[in-house]
């Protein structure tokens, strides 16, 4: 499997993003640039210096042409770069020709997001994915791809792949991975269904986050559950699902689960490896779409997410009562946007709207609320505890050994009733 990174010293980098005649923009230059700034932040990469390069032609040979490498070597030596990044994909010719000229180890865009992806992922299937991403790009790379620097740099540690000794592979060995991990994550499909029914048995409701990088999913979440769990100005501090428990206005506890952020313009073949990620998004009750409402990107960042979910099953969730969107920052602005008719506006920064937030939640998780009857033994003190906990009980009375309750219980609990009554049986 991928080794990990061994060495975890700041890296001194520089950033390029050559932006070209005939590309299509999604995102300004300046916006994309500061992405992947933060993106290289996130893993640790100091960055000394970034630019953005207006390209009127690429080189095929080396990308850049000789002028410019000339400027970036210059310029690299005199702020001790030892990585440099271009924001671009570049072939492997262009990658060793430009390591070569620099003197420096280079990567692209695609190796980046497959370092932070590594970094981050926990889930086994994430990891596979991963690691299978890494391994189909080491695989178009391998062509006599890796120059006499970097086997020297093999144990430098930083940003080492899917570990240097995977360099000498060959194509042969490396499919000989790739099918395993491919039947691994066979495997992990088949077995989702059960793994899911288990998660069920998580006592409350689970609320996922969910939204672009940068919308600040962490912030709310910190918000919400006032815990100290890591809000910084870093792209991916959430690629971990973290989980934690909030009390509802109404008393109910849920569970808020804060999920990886998306990015834009991520290689398509990352895209697999970006789901795995976010297969706990499945496991929710209620989903909210965390917005940055002061991003220029807002619309196309809401229909990508949509999207994305759509793709993990979750087909027009937006039109189901169980999604919500919030947009997030109006702290930042004087008009509201709303492109939602279930949207509430707050700051996760300084709070506003946020009590509302929750009093949403508790509604939604209210909405179909049914009154069942119920005999339970009078010694089933883990059942009766966890009723007493969850529904509003109606009546109670005596009968022999047993309660007779009533007692009106949420749709989401309702489910969890029947995965809790079933499992007693087992
Ligand atoms: P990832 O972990 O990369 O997915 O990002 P995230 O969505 O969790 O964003 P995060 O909470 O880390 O916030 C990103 C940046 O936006 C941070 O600098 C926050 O301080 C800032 N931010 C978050 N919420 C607000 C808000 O309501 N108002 C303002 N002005 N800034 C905010």
């Amino acid at each position: 499997m991928r080794e990990e990174i061994v060495d975890i010293r700041v890296v001194q980098t520089a950033i390029i993003y050559p932006q070209t005649i005939n590309q299509k923009i999604l995102l300004q230059p300046e916006q994309r640039l500061e992405e992947t700034v933060n993106l290289a932040a996130a893993i640790n990469l100091k960055v000394n210096f970034c630019e953005i390069i207006r390209l009127r032609q690429i080189h095929p040979d080396a990308f850049f042409g000789k002028g410019m490498i000339d400027r970036f070597r210059d310029k690299a030596e005199k702020e001790g770069i030892e990585l440099f990044i271009v924001d671009a994909n570049l072939t492997p010719v262009q990658q060793r020709n430009l390591e070569k000229s620099l003197n420096l180890k280079v990567i692209d865009r695609t190796a980046l997001i497959l370092e932070i992806f590594g970094e981050r992922a926990k889930t086994k299937e994430g990891v596979l994915q991963v690691e299978l991403a890494h391994l189909t790009y080491q695989r178009s790379r391998l062509v006599r791809s890796w120059t006499h620097l970097e086997r020297q740099r093999g144990g430098a540690g930083f940003l080492g792949g899917p570990g240097e000794t995977q360099i000498e592979l060959d194509r042969r060995l490396i499919d000989e991975k790739i099918n395993k991990i491919k039947k691994a994550l066979e495997k992990i499909r088949q077995t989702r269904g059960l793994q899911r029914t288990a998660r069920k048995r998580v006592p409350y409701p689970i609320v996922a986050l969910v939204g672009y990088t940068n919308a600040g999913k962490s912030t709310l979440f910190n918000q919400l559950t006032s815990a100290n769990v890591f809000a910084k100005d870093l792209l991916f501090a959430t690629l971990d699902t973290t989980m934690r428990r909030v009390k509802l206005p109404s008393g109910r506890d849920i569970i808020l689960s804060d999920t990886v952020g998306f990015i834009s313009d991520l290689p398509h073949e990352l895209i697999a490896a970006f789901r795995a990620t976010l297969e706990e998004v499945l496991e929710a009750d209620i989903i909210i779409q965390v917005l940055d409402a002061s991003s220029k990107e807002l619309k196309q960042q809401r229909l990508d997410v949509l999207e994305v979910l759509h793709k993990l099953g979750l087909e027009k969730i937006e039109y189901q009562s169980n999604y919500l969107e919030v947009y997030n920052k109006i702290d930042l602005l004087s008009s509201f946007p709303s492109l939602s008719n279930k949207s509430i506006n707050i700051s996760a920064l300084n709070g506003t709207g946020c009590e509302k937030l929750l009093q949403r939640v508790d509604e939604i998780l209210d909405e179909g609320n049914q009154i069942i009857e119920l005999t339970v033994s009078a010694s089933n003190g883990r059942l009766l505890a966890w009723l007493y906990e969850h529904g509003k009980i109606i009546s109670n009375r005596q009968n022999g050994e047993n309660l007779i309750l009533k007692i009106c219980l949420s749709p989401v609990d309702q489910n969890r009733l029947k995965f809790l009554l079933k499992n007693q049986k087992n």
